[in-house]
């Protein structure tokens, strides 16, 4: 009996983690206890009646990321590890900046719908579908525009205006994550065999060898 409820409950469990990204929360809030000795999906809670106003605060998103780097944008994450008040709640904030032809270089959120808007300058951003389509869907935002990347989806942004760029973005995940496709598959730790990457993209060692040794920064 006891193990066909567990049966149960893990089936419950697994189609649950089919329909969302994060877990709906089981209370009204979990505030992130990040030193605690306790493993768990997402982080373990301190007790509530220990929470206040400042888990669920963070302060300086209006200031500027700095933009001195290759790909000429950075972005500020808010999300469960500066809040820890998020933890179960499912949503995470950024700000990206963009120098002018700044670029956040192609990446995906394995946990998130992004929604972004853009609060200055002109966005040139687009999204890949996935196979055997890989349909490119592109389009230029102006300032109090929004647009929608899906989760999982390969996605990018330029600054497609004179000066500089800022967007404000929501993700649906507490830690949505970052895969950036250029680090990961050129800049992996340790890096991946000369022989998978030469198949894998049709292209002599020395390409590949000359794409491992760039320096792949995470903006
Ligand atoms: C921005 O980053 C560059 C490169 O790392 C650094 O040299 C510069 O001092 C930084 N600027 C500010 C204002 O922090």
């Amino acid at each position: 009996m006891a193990t066909s409820f567990l049966i149960l409950a893990v089936f419950a469990l697994t189609c649950s983690l089919g329909i969302a990204s994060d877990h709906g929360p089981l209370q009204d809030f979990c505030v992130a206890m990040p030193n605690s000795p306790v493993i768990v999906n997402g982080v373990a809670c301190k007790d509530p009646k220990l929470a206040h106003a400042n888990d669920f605060f963070f302060s300086g998103l209006n200031k500027p990321g700095n933009t001195s780097n290759p790909v000429g944008s950075r972005v500020t994450p808010v999300n469960v590890a500066k809040i820890p008040g998020l933890n179960t709640l499912g949503i995470s904030m950024v700000r990206i900046d963009f120098a002018p032809w700044g670029i956040n270089p192609p990446h995906t959120h394995p946990r998130a719908t992004e929604i972004l808007t853009v609060l200055e300058g002109t966005l040139y951003v687009g999204f890949v579908t996935s196979n055997p389509d890989n349909r490119l869907i592109t389009k230029v935002l102006q300032k109090g525009d929004v647009f929608v990347f899906p989760e999982g989806l390969i996605h990018f942004q330029r600054n497609a205006g004179y000066g500089n760029a800022i967007a404000i973005a929501a993700l649906s995940s507490q830690n949505p994550g970052v895969i950036t496709i250029a680090n990961a598959v050129f800049g992996s730790n340790a890096p991946i065999s000369d022989d998978v990457l030469v198949k894998a993209f049709q292209v002599d060692k020395n390409v590949v060898d000359y794409l491992q040794s760039q320096f792949w920064m995470s903006n």
